[in-house]
């Protein structure tokens, strides 16, 4: 399998509601894909259920591992599982107070997370925190400080460094930008871009924003109703859409 991830036949049902219906795609290493369609589409749920938060109805997910073993996600130990998503998978959640722990500081939101993988060394985890607060520009004088007293952009880059810190593969993001100003969401967005260049990271990226795509993701998959109506290349799909829903989606927001 020379793909990283491959999601095939992946379904979930609220009830009624199919808010995933047979979505398959691959990614490939170091590459950015991007998925938008409007609120309700099935995006959150997609990537819940690819990093398996949320049980899923059938379908399967396969990933190639650091050991170069193709995993059946599904289909390994619960405890191998939670593993993986320690050492190689990490989530950006929408809200970062979600993906941080908002009663402990921020040197030890980064902290933990080396300690979950095994690093016990108290001095090369402080360091560890501090560079990692330096590098998404946080000044490493707030190391003690409880996210709480953070403004909301840089709690996201907080939640950037604990999700980076441990070095993982595949980073699922879930609308990494939404909530935040304009002006704080450009820096946040330079941000991610470099970070995902540097440390040559896979990244699904959910957002129902266009423009963020257009900046980050290389390849667009275009949801709507739980499925895929549209996916290519990012400036492909957006320059030349096929599908209705598409064209209708790229003209509403080139209205103000
Ligand atoms: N926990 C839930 N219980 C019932 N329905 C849900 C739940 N979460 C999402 N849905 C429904 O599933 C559909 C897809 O939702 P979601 O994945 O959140 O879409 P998006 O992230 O694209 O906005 C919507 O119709 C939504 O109302
Ligand atoms: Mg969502």
């Amino acid at each position: 399998m020379p793909s990283l991830l491959e999601v095939q036949n992946l379904s979930k049902a609220y009830g009624a509601v199919q808010a995933c219906d047979h979505i398959s795609f691959s990614l490939y290493p170091g590459q950015i894909l991007g998925i938008i369609g409007e609120s309700g589409s099935g995006k959150t749920t997609l990537l819940n259920a690819i990093a398996h938060h949320l049980p899923h109805d059938s379908g399967q997910i396969l990933y190639r591992s650091a050991a170069n073993e193709t995993l059946n996600v599904s289909q390994i130990s619960e405890s191998d599982r939670r593993q993986l998503m320690r050492s190689e998978w990490g989530f950006v959640k929408q809200h970062a107070c979600d993906g941080l722990r908002m009663k402990v500081t921020a040197g030890a939101n980064i902290g933990e997370r080396l300690m979950d993988i095994g690093e016990r060394h108290y001095g090369n985890i402080r360091t560890e925190a501090s560079r990692w607060l330096d590098q998404v520009e946080i000044s490493s004088d707030r190391m003690d400080d409880l996210p709480s007293t953070f403004s909301g952009g840089m709690q996201q880059r907080l939640q950037l460094a604990r999700v980076l810190v441990t070095r993982p593969r595949l980073v699922l993001m879930d609308e990494p930008t939404g909530g935040l100003d304009v002006s704080v969401q450009a820096r946040l967005l330079d941000l991610i871009r470099q970070l995902v260049r540097t440390l040559d990271l896979s990244v699904i990226l959910v957002t129902h924003d266009i423009g963020v795509v257009r900046l980050l993701a290389h390849r667009l998959i275009v949801m709507r109703h739980g499925k895929i109506v549209e996916q290519g290349l990012t400036d492909q799909v957006l320059d030349d859409p096929h599908h209705p829903y598409t064209q209708a989606l790229i003209s509403a927001t080139l209205i103000p």
